[in-house]
């Protein structure tokens, strides 16, 4: 087995590479438009080789809020998380049935394209990951490949505000990403897949390599970024989804045994695995 982080990785650095050789003009995903539900899942089971990680879920995740996927350590959310953006095709042996849509569109349809669909459907990284360059050239990258014509100054210095950076690195822009702290590098991160200007953000465990006070102002962040973004937050740390997040998707060996508002599925869960797991009987 590949560990998860090394999948990330080989995932990024694919991914870069895709962006780098493939830009394409048209695209196969509808604009954002005002609509509930950005990404619905319908019986989707997800498989490595023979082995069942994701079964048979079935959910709606509704615009502009925090969904938060919580469960056991290898209960399936990672690799749920990564197939609403494709970054599962990465890995050989991944098998995908059922149907997972985003704004009405399939997102694993043939002609579907998934440069461009991990450009309206960002992600963050359980480490951070910046690139080797200035701490501009992190944020201005992405939308210099794709084309962007706007001011990048401009679109690098709202990133960074948006991402609650701007203040503590505006006078070093010209610097390099690795001088800045472990949570500075992941609000970069985020300012860097904010410069996109997507659509849904993908979070798999943004803080789990973070102090207190750098989570704490992640969680800030967080709860900012969903007047303008749909957020699917993947943690481990229950606190952490009762903190930020309004709905809770519980997992347990690969099935989704709970889908409900955060406030239910913290006080008054309608699953007894829900209960023993939020009460700290398991996990
Ligand atoms: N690339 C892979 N190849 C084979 N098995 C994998 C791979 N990635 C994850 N798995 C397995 O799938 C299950 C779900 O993993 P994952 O989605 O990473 O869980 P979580 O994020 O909840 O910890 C685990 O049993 C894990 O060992
Ligand atoms: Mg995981």
């Amino acid at each position: 087995m590949v560990s998860e982080s090394k999948v990330e990785r080989q995932g990024v650095g694919a991914l870069d590479r895709a962006a780098l050789l493939g830009v394409r003009k048209h695209t196969e995903f509808p604009k954002a438009h005002a609509s509930d539900t950005v990404i619905r899942a319908e019986g989707v089971t997800i498989r490595y080789g023979d082995f069942v990680a994701v079964k048979d879920v079935t959910l709606d995740i509704p615009d502009r809020k925090v969904t938060a996927i919580i469960g056991p350590s290898g209960c399936g959310k990672s690799t749920l998380l990564r197939a609403i953006n494709r970054m599962n095709d990465f890995i050989p042996s991944m098998t995908l049935s059922g149907s997972l849509t985003y704004r009405g569109a399939d997102i694993y349809a043939p002609k579907s394209d998934p440069v461009d669909l991990r450009r309206r459907i960002g992600m963050v990284f359980q480490k951070p990951n910046p690139f080797p360059k200035t701490i501009f050239k992190n944020v201005a990258w992405g939308a210099a490949i794709n084309g962007y014509r706007g001011d990048l100054h401009e679109l690098v210095e709202r990133s960074l505000r948006q991402a609650a950076l701007w203040d503590e690195v505006k006078d070093k822009l010209h610097q390099s990403a690795f001088a800045l702290s472990g949570g500075q590098q992941q609000r970069l991160c985020i300012a860097r897949a904010i410069a996109l200007q997507p659509d849904v953000l993908l979070m798999d465990e943004p803080c789990s390599a973070l102090d207190p006070i750098a989570t704490a102002k992640i969680e800030d962040l967080i709860d900012e970024l969903k007047s303008q973004y749909t957020v699917v937050l993947v943690t481990h740390n229950m606190q952490q989804a009762a903190r930020v997040s309004d709905l809770t998707a519980f997992m347990y060996m690969g099935e989704l045994i709970e889908f409900d508002a955060t406030d239910t599925i913290f006080t008054k869960p309608n699953q007894q695995r829900t209960q023993d797991y939020i009460t700290g009987r398991f996990g």
